[in-house]
C-alpha cells in the first residue's frame, strides 16, 4: 500500500458552470476539485490550505469510515474546528474498501458553493473486482444556483424565512447548460441549441466509448438539494455497487440517485455504432423547474459533438414514488457480504418534523433542531469539558400519539446540541420516520447519511412504523450495506449498524439546506479510545482555551 500525498488550496474563483459566470469554491484552480484515485489499503494525506478570505473550511471524505482517525472526518463542530483563512490542516486517513466515493465541504453550505470532488478507491493490486469491464468513467452529479451560497444561508436563517428554490442547472462533472440545450431540436421550448466549441467551462464532458465493450460508470451525487434520475439512452444499466459496497447485480432502464449516494453501473455498447447517445439526469421527488442535465456518449469514431438522433430519455414522473421504491427494493447485498446481527441492543425512532422556533423555520428530530456547538464534540468529549454542549441526551423516541399524516399540532420545537452516547460494540437500530411538514398534504423525501459507518438497510414501509407489525418485514438475510438512505414521504426506513468505531459521527439529511436548519443528530462512540487527535483540530472554542491555558503553565 502507498501513501498518496496532495497539497490543496481552497479558494474562490470566477467560473461558468452553466454558461452564466459566477463564483465557485475551487481546489487548486479546479472545479470540481481534483479526483483522488487510490487503491485499497492506501493512506491519503491531504495538506489543505484555506485561501478563502473570510470563512473557515473543512472537507469531509464521504463514505470513508475513518477508523482510528475520527479527527480526519472533516465535519465542522463535530470532528474539528473550521480551518481559518490562511491556515493549513493535514487530513491523513486510510481507504480500506474499494468503491466510488466523493468529498465535499462540511461547514455551512460549502457544498452548494461547489466544494466537492470524486474519490475513487480501486481494489488492491493483487485483488479483482467481482465483475468485468473494459474501461471506466466517472460522473459527479450536482445542482447549481446563481445565487451565492452565502445569500442562500442568509435566506434560510432569517425572518421571514426564504426557501432557496429549485436549482438553475444540473451539473455533470461540474458542467451544465443554462441558456441553451444540447437537445433543443427535440424540445418544444424556446431554449436555443447550444453552439459550443467544446473548450467552454460549461461544455459537457463527452464520454468516448468503443462499440461492443463493457464499461463501468461510477456515479455519485453531491447535490445540495435535488434527487435525480439517471439514464443512458438506448442502453441498459446493470447496477453493481452502492455507496462503496458490492450488491447483487440487477438491470434497469434508468435509476434514481439521491444526494449522498454513489453507485457503479455497467453498460455494454451494443447499440448502432454510427450514432451517439444521451446520458441524462432529471429532477425527481420535487416538481422539476430545472432542465435536464445532458452529456453525450460518443461511439468512436463518430464526432463527439454529433447530436444523437433520438430525443433524450424521458424520466419517470417526478412524484411517482412507487417507481423509486421499486428501484430501492431491488438492492441486495452481494452473496457473501457480511450479515447484520439478528438482535439489536438499542433502537431509536427518529421522527422528522418541520417546525418553528421563535419565528424561524426549522427541521427537528424528535422535536429538537440541531445547532452546532462552537467546540467540536470530539474534543469536548475526549477532554471531559462539561459545558460545551447539552449534557442531556436527546429523546430516543417520539410520542406514540403523534399523527404523522397531519401537520404538527404544536409546531414549536427547541434548539439543541445533545449527543446520543452509544455503548461499545452494541447493535443500534434506527427507524427514520417521515411525517407531514408544516403545510397540509406535504411530506418530502430526505436522504439520510451516517458518518463513520455503513449500515444495513433492513426495510421500508408506508405510514407509522409503530402501528404496524413492521418488524416482520425486515430483511436480515441479504440486506445491502449503505451509508445513505432515503426515507420516503409519510414512510419509514429501518437501519442497523454496530457501534464499533470510536469517534463522534453525524447522522443527518444530506439535503444541505435541511441540515443547515437543524435536520441531524450526533452519535458518540467510545471517545476515550480515540488516540492522536492533532491539537490543530481543536484550537477553537473551549478546547482552544484549554490548550492556551496549558501553554501558560
Ligand atoms: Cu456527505 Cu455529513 O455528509
Ligand atoms: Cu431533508
Amino acid at each position: 500500500a502507498k501513501t498518496r500525498q496532495f497539497k490543496w488550496r481552497v479558494e474562490y474563483m470566477h467560473w461558468s458552470p452553466d454558461g452564466v459566470e459566477g463564483v465557485v469554491m475551487a481546489i487548486n484552480g479546479k472545479f470540481p476539485g481534483p479526483t483522488i484515485r487510490a487503491r485499497t489499503g492506501d493512506t491519503i494525506s491531504v495538506e489543505l490550505t484555506n485561501k478563502l478570505l473570510t470563512e473557515g473550511v473543512v472537507i469531509h471524505w464521504h463514505g470513508i469510515p475513518q477508523r482510528g482517525t475520527p479527527w480526519a472526518d472533516g465535519t465542522a463542530s463535530i470532528s474539528q474546528c473550521p480551518i481559518n483563512p490562511g491556515e493549513t490542516f493535514v487530513y491523513t486517513f486510510i481507504v480500506d474498501k474499494a468503491g466510488t466515493y466523493f468529498y465535499h465541504g462540511h461547514y455551512g453550505m460549502q457544498r452548494s458553493a461547489g466544494l466537492y470532488g470524486s474519490l475513487i478507491v480501486e481494489v488492491a493490486k493483487d485483488e479483482k473486482e467481482p465483475f468485468h469491464y473494459d474501461g471506466e468513467f466517472n460522473l459527479l452529479l450536482s445542482d447549481w444556483w446563481h445565487k451565492s451560497s452565502q445569500d442562500q444561508q442568509i435566506d434560510l436563517s432569517s425572518k421571514p424565512f426564504r426557501w432557496i428554490g429549485e436549482p438553475q442547472s444540473l451539473l455533470m462533472n461540474g458542467r451544465g447548460q443554462f441558456n441553451c440545450s444540447l437537445a433543443a431540436q427535440f424540445s418544444k421550448s424556446s431554449v436555443p441549441q447550444c453552439k459550443l466549441r467544446g473548450d467552454e467551462q460549461y461544455a459537457p464532458q463527452i464520454i468516448h466509448v468503443h462499440p461492443n465493450k463493457t464499461y463501468r460508470l461510477r456515479v455519485a451525487s453531491s447535490t445540495a438539494l435535488s434527487s435525480l434520475n439517471l439514464a443512458i439512452g438506448g442502453h441498459k444499466m446493470v447496477v453493481v455497487e452502492a455507496d462503496g459496497n458490492y450488491i447483487q447485480p440487477f438491470s434497469v432502464e434508468n435509476m434514481d440517485i439521491y444526494s449522498g449516494e454513489s453507485y457503479s453501473i455497467l453498460f455494454t455498447t451494443d447499440q448502432n455504432p454510427s450514432n451517439n447517445y444521451w446520458i441524462s439526469v432529471n429532477v425527481r421527488a420535487r416538481e422539476p423547474k430545472t432542465s435536464q442535465g445532458l452529456t453525450i456518449l460518443n461511439y468512436i469514431p463518430n464526432f463527439g459533438s454529433k447530436i444523437p438522433i433520438s430525443p433524450p430519455p424521458l424520466p419517470p414522473l417526478w412524484n411517482d414514488y412507487n417507481y423509486s421504491k421499486v428501484f430501492y427494493k431491488k438492492i441486495f447485498g452481494l452473496i457473501g457480504s457480511p450479515k447484520p446481527p439478528t438482535q439489536y441492543n438499542r433502537r431509536f425512532l427518529l421522527l422528522n418534523t418541520q417546525n418553528r422556533i421563535e419565528g424561524y423555520t426549522r427541521w427537528a428530530i424528535n422535536n429538537i433542531s440541531l445547532v452546532f456547538p462552537t467546540t467540536p464534540y470530539l474534543g469536548s468529549i475526549k477532554y471531559g469539558i462539561n459545558n460545551a454542549f447539552d449534557t442531556k441526551s436527546p429523546p430516543d423516541t417520539f410520542s406514540k400519539d403523534y399523527d404523522i399524516m397531519k401537520p404538527p399540532p404544536n409546531p414549536n420545537s427547541t434548539y439543541g446540541n445533545g449527543v446520543y452516547m452509544l455503548k461499545f460494540n452494541t447493535t443500534i437500530d434506527i427507524i427514520l420516520q417521515n411525517a407531514n411538514a408544516l403545510a397540509e398534504n406535504v411530506s418530502e423525501i430526505h436522504p439520510w447519511h451516517l458518518h463513520g459507518h455503513n449500515f444495513w438497510v433492513l426495510g421500508y414501509g408506508d405510514g407509522d412504523f409503530t402501528t404496524e407489525d413492521a418488524e416482520t418485514t425486515f430483511n436480515l438475510n441479504n440486506p445491502p450495506l449503505k451509508n445513505t438512505i432515503v426515507v420516503f414521504p409519510y414512510g419509514w426506513t429501518a437501519l442497523r449498524f454496530v457501534a464499533n468505531n470510536p469517534g463522534v459521527w453525524a447522522f443527518h439529511c444530506h439535503i444541505e439546506p435541511h441540515l443547515h436548519i437543524g435536520m441531524g443528530v450526533v452519535f458518540a462512540e467510545d471517545v476515550h479510545l480515540v488516540k492522536n487527535i492533532p491539537n490543530e483540530a481543536l484550537t477553537c472554542g473551549l478546547t482552544g482555551k484549554m490548550f492556551a491555558k496549558d501553554k501558560h503553565k
